[in-house]
């Protein structure tokens, strides 16, 4: 199967699968089409064993997103761009593997939301963060937002959608936007680094904890407590399992298979 295009590029590389945004003309701005490929990619590295972390990363030196292709806003069906746009964005929130943002450049709007989504933000000090949704004149959803405030919380999360002005990467950091900030030059031996601690974790183990973390997120209504009692069961029933305790036992590293 041919999953990359010109403008969204997949790549398999020790167990990353790396999900890069193509469009450096635009500073990666994400058109329609880069959306289709994105719900394409996302469902091949969920099926794929040899995928343990997904790595979400722009191209160029400028940008890792700059938002939605603003061109495109008056193109074609609203509702149907709008409905890939949220299948699009929620995708990644609901692959069973961990997801990580490599945020370097701009990351905006659009942009700023597919990193909320991922699990694990790692900005470069260059980078520069923000939602200019009142310099366009634009809502933005409510999951999107919901996700800004669990991150920043309601006081930043207002200053960064009043202001739509641009945070470095370290002042991201310090408000909780991204789990850390590092020199432009380290950013992907960083990312690597941790995406290699988590390739060697158990998967279904990982798999629990984002359920769990984000069922916990949800309004108490909407929470699927089956789903978190299932996953702790299949963890508890795994070869993993069995792996990690006799691994323990043997003073050696586990080999864990996912299942
Ligand atoms: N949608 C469509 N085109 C975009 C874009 C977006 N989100 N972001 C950048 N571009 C285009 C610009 O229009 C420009 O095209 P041109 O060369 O045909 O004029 C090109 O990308 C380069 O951008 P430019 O503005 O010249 O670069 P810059 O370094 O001066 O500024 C930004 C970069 C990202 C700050 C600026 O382009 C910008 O504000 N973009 C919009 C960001 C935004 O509002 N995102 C939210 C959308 S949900």
């Amino acid at each position: 199967m041919q999953l990359s295009s010109d403008k969204m590029i997949a790549r398999k590389d020790d167990g990353i699968g790396w999900v890069i945004f193509n469009n450096p003309q635009k500073h990666n701005a994400l058109t329609h089409d880069m959306r289709k490929a994105l719900l394409e990619i996302f469902d091949a590295y969920d099926a794929d064993d040899e995928v343990r972390v997904i790595v979400l990363k722009g191209a160029g030196e400028k940008a890792f997103v700059s938002g939605a292709d603003i061109s495109q806003f008056d193109e074609g069906d609203r509702e149907a761009r709008e409905d890939v746009s949220h299948r699009a964005w929620a995708r990644y929130g609901q692959s069973p593997k961990p997801v990580i943002a490599m945020i370097h450049g701009y990351c905006l709007g659009g942009g700023l939301l597919v990193a909320l989504n991922a699990d694990l933000r790692i900005a470069s000090e260059d980078a520069q963060l923000g939602v200019p949704a009142a310099r366009l004149g634009i809502a933005y959803p409510y999951d999107g937002v919901r996700k800004l405030v669990d991150s920043v919380g309601p006081i930043k999360a207002k200053e960064i959608l009043f202001t739509g002005q641009r945070y470095s990467g370290a002042q991201a950091a310090s408000m909780g936007l991204v789990n850390e900030v590092v020199p432009l030059a380290e950013l992907e031996n960083r990312v690597r680094a941790i995406a290699d601690v988590m390739r060697n974790n158990a998967p279904l183990s990982m798999r629990a904890s984002k359920t769990l973390v984000d069922e916990i997120c949800k309004s108490p209504e909407d929470r699927d407590m089956a789903a978190c009692e299932a996953i702790a069961l299949i963890c508890a029933n795994s070869e993993d399992l069995a792996e990690g305790k006799l691994a323990f036992k043997e003073k050696r590293r586990p080999v864990f298979k996912g299942r």
